[in-house]
């Protein structure tokens, strides 16, 4: 399979600056040269960082830094297009979930809305500037995403590239453990298909991908979009991260979403995003990093069974 990684250095979406240095330690933890290796049909190609020109749009009330997000993101979504029409499965590295509004909208764009989304997370990030406490635009992408919310939006300006085309039937979350009440209020009216993790213990982890899955693409036909937020880890597997919940999925539930993944042949982009080498010890910072590297690789094939040798044995 043919992979382009794209790097978003963006910490705007919340007030902790170390997220942006994401991209950088997960590269530096090997990651190209472990995806070359999982399969030797493998071909990944790094397409480096995205760099955005502030466009000077009006503040929007409770956004935070919102002329950055929304230039940001166009970059994003431009970038994320393109990698996809050049046949590849994109891979970005965040920064904050709030770019994940440019990625899901160049995959959009790319595959012509006939995409899925597995968005798997703490938090459902599902506010609105007038639900959010925080006023934090990492806690916002799903609600800019969905059809179904765009009449609770004001005007954005500078956001008009970005098509709310996607509806919410054919998204699912999973690892939920902290939702507002507003958010929890949206998801019951919409009927939105969401996994917390009292669900992954009722279930188990294999049986809960399934449902998802079979709830957002019934007929298997969609290119799927996995949003893949590190804090959806428990915090002792993801330390290093901006707003770390207890309680969460272990490293092995992780791996185990992104292995069912692909084993759809469906994967079309995957965000990992979250991961802040600012935040703890450098002890947990390379756990965060490493298990960063897990989810991703058992997401393009790797397997924990081992893989057969490319030629026969010296023997
Ligand atoms: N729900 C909270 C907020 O809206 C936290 C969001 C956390 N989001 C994240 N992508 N880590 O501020
Ligand atoms: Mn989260
Ligand atoms: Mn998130
Ligand atoms: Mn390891």
């Amino acid at each position: 399979s043919k992979i382009g990684v794209l790097g978003v250095p963006f910490n705007k979406g919340q007030p902790k600056l170390g997220v942006a240095k994401g991209p950088k330690v997960i590269r530096d933890a090997g990651l190209i040269q472990k995806l070359s290796e999982i399969h030797e049909l493998v071909d990944v190609k790094d397409y480096g960082d995205v760099s955005y020109n502030i466009n000077e749009v009006k503040e929007i009330l409770n956004m935070k830094e919102y002329p950055h997000f929304a230039s940001c993101n166009l970059e994003v979504s431009r970038n994320v297009e393109k990698i996809v029409k050049d046949g590849r499965i994109c891979l970005t590295l965040g920064g904050d979930h709030s770019i994940a509004v440019g990625t899901v909208d160049g995959h959009i764009k790319a595959k012509t809305e006939n995409i899925c989304i597995l968005w798997i997370d703490a938090h459902a990030d599902l506010n609105t500037n007038k639900t959010s406490s925080s006023g934090n635009v990492h806690g916002m992408p799903m609600a800019l995403l969905a059809r179904e919310l765009s009449d609770y939006w004001p005007y954005l300006p500078g956001m008009d590239w970005q098509k709310p085309v996607i509806s919410i039937r054919n998204v699912a979350y999973i690892g939920l453990r902290s939702v507002d009440s507003y958010e929890r209020l949206v998801i019951d009216r919409l009927g939105i298909t969401a996994f917390g993790m009292e669900d992954v213990e009722n279930y188990g982890i294999n049986t809960v991908v399934k449902m998802a899955l079979d709830r957002i693409d019934p007929e298997g036909r969609r290119s799927i979009h996995v949003s893949y937020d590190i804090d959806s880890l428990d915090s002792l597997e993801a330390p290093s991260t901006g707003t770390s919940v207890r309680g969460g999925l272990t490293l092995r539930e992780g791996i185990h979403i992104m292995e069912t993944i692909h084993k759809t042949g469906r994967l079309g982009a995957m965000d990992l995003v979250e991961v802040n080498p600012s935040i703890g010890s450098e002890k947990d910072v390379n756990r965060t990093v490493e298990a960063a590297v897990h989810v991703i690789l058992a997401a393009f094939g790797h397997s924990r069974r081992g893989l057969l040798p490319k030629t026969s044995l010296p023997l």
